[in-house]
Formats: structure tokens, C-alpha cells, sequence
């Protein structure tokens, strides 16, 4: 068995040996007091692919993922997006820059409905003075756009998108949260646990939206602890131990129990 840290071509069959990585993460380091959360990580995300990173509880998945995305501030480091550095300060700097999240303790507002929810922090404005004087929302636009963007991505268990999210099941807020990662993640969409709470046919929907994403050209990045559907979903896997990068698999290269011994370290890269 081979495990690489750079990935070889056939690791990753959407890309060509000299493809930039659309996001790349070098020597990542985020310490909390005596706590070290990222201990030296690296990261490559290629055009066209599934990444999924597993690792056991408290490996850093979280904090590798909230380092990539604005959520916390690496101490040392470099993030690349299109081979260009970025240093984003807050979650909205990459979100402005292309990649969409769904962390793993959910973000959505729940007294708003899940049109509102959807366009949450890019409200679109009635058009002419109402809209840029009054600033007045276009809630009939966003609807209609709403409804539209769940039919496209396949996500039937929403019907009525006026509902406030405070009354929808975990798994159907879960889908809200998934389905706007979906719809404005033009670069990268990054989706923490996006399965855990679900059930199984809206586990099976959200893997196929992420299918869907991968299809549009969109990679994405999805941490799981569901060893089936990351073998199921991912062109390659990154494996996180201790606040590191243990190893680079693919589920052509490696079983899911010789995954999990890399995971846990019983088997080293
Ligand atoms: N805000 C914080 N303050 C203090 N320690 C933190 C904080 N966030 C993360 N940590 C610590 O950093 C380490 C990595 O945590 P992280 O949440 O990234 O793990 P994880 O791989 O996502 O785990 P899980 O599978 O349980 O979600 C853990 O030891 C954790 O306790
Ligand atoms: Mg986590």
C-alpha cells in the first residue's frame, strides 16, 4: 500500500500532474493556551474533487477546516486559493472569495424562514429607491429564487420554503445549511459533519448534492466520521492525526479498516 503526501496521478483523477491545487494550506499551526489544534498541517484541494478529511475526535478536522475559512486565524501558515496567499479574517472574507461553509455546529437563523435563511448576509433589495433608500428586502424574489435553488439541487424534503427554520427536523435545518453552501459556493464548498445528524434518505441527498457540486466543477471538502460514505463520495482522503497530516489515501489504495488504523495510528503512512 502507498501513501503519499503529494498525491500522485492517479491519486487524482480529475487533475493532471501540474494542476495548482484551488486551495492549499502549508505548515498551518493554531494553538489554543497549552492546546495544540493544528500542529504543522498541510492541505491540497484539487479542481474536480472530492476531498473528504478523517480523523479521530479532537485530530483538528474542525480546526483545519475553520483555519481554511475564515473562522479562526492560523498563528502561523500559509493559505493559498488559486496558487494566490490569502489571509482571511473572518468567515465572510472567504465566503466574498468563493467558498462556502457549513460548520459543524450549524449557523442558521431559526425565527427566519428558509428562503431568509438561504440569502442570509446577502439579502437581495427591492429594486429602485425602496430597495437602496428604504433598503427593503425582495422576500417574493427570494422565494421564487429560493424554491428554484432547491428544486435544482434535488432537495425535495423542503417544501415550503416561508417556514421558519426553528420548526423544521435537525436534518431538514442541516439541508438548509448544506443547500446555501451549495448555491453560492462558487470556488470551494467546505461541509463539516454534513451527515451526522441526518437520516438516510437525506443522507443519501446530501451526498448527492455533493456529487452535484463536484459535477459543476465545484470541489469540495467534506469532514465525515461515516467510514461508508466518505469511501462512497471521496476521490481522495485526508487522513488527520494529532493536529497533522498522517497520511493521503484514496479508497482505490486503501480499505476503510486500513483508514482507520491510519487514523488512530496503529498503522503508520
Ligand atoms: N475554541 C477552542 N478552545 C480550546 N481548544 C479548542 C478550541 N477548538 C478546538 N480546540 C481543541 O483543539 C483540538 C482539535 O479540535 P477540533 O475541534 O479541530 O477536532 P475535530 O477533529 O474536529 O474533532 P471532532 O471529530 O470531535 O469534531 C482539540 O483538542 C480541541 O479540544
Ligand atoms: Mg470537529
Amino acid at each position: 500500500m502507498t501513501t503519499t503526501d503529494t498525491p500522485s496521478t492517479e491519486d487524482r483523477p480529475a487533475a493532471a500532474p501540474d494542476t495548482t491545487p484551488v486551495l492549499r494550506a502549508r505548515g498551518l499551526v493554531k494553538t489554543y493556551g497549552h492546546v495544540v489544534g493544528l500542529d504543522g498541517v498541510d492541505l491540497d484541494l484539487f479542481p474536480g474533487e472530492v476531498l473528504a478529511i478523517i480523523g479521530d475526535n479532537g485530530a483538528g478536522k474542525s480546526t483545519l477546516i475553520k483555519c481554511l475559512t475564515g473562522a479562526e486565524i492560523p498563528d502561523q501558515g500559509e493559505i493559498l486559493l488559486d496558487g494566490e496567499r490569502v489571509h482571511f479574517r473572518r468567515p465572510q472574507d472567504a465566503r466574498a472569495a468563493g467558498i462556502e461553509t457549513v460548520y459543524q455546529t450549524l449557523a442558521v437563523a431559526p425565527s427566519l424562514d428558509i428562503a431568509s435563511n438561504l440569502y442570509l448576509g446577502r439579502e437581495v433589495r427591492r429594486p429602485g429607491p425602496l430597495g437602496s433608500v428604504l433598503r427593503l428586502t425582495d422576500r417574493a424574489g427570494m422565494r421564487e429564487a429560493a424554491r428554484r435553488h432547491l428544486t435544482d439541487l434535488g432537495i425535495s424534503t423542503l417544501q415550503d420554503v416561508t417556514v421558519p427554520v426553528e420548526n423544521l427536523s435537525g436534518g431538514q435545518r442541516q439541508a438548509v445549511a448544506v443547500a446555501r453552501a451549495a448555491a453560492f459556493g462558487s470556488k470551494v464548498v467546505v461541509l463539516d459533519e454534513p451527515t451526522a445528524a441526518l437520516g438516510v434518505r437525506e443522507s443519501g441527498q446530501v451526498l448527492q448534492l455533493v456529487r452535484t457540486l463536484r459535477d459543476k466543477g465545484v470541489p469540495v471538502i467534506i469532514i465525515s466520521h461515516n467510514m461508508p460514505h466518505v469511501f462512497e463520495i471521496a476521490d481522495r482522503i485526508h487522513v488527520q492525526r494529532l493536529g497533522r497530516r498522517a497520511a493521503t489515501i484514496t479508497p482505490r489504495s486503501h480499505t476503510m479498516t486500513e483508514a482507520v488504523a491510519l487514523m488512530t495510528g496503529a498503522a503508520e503512512a
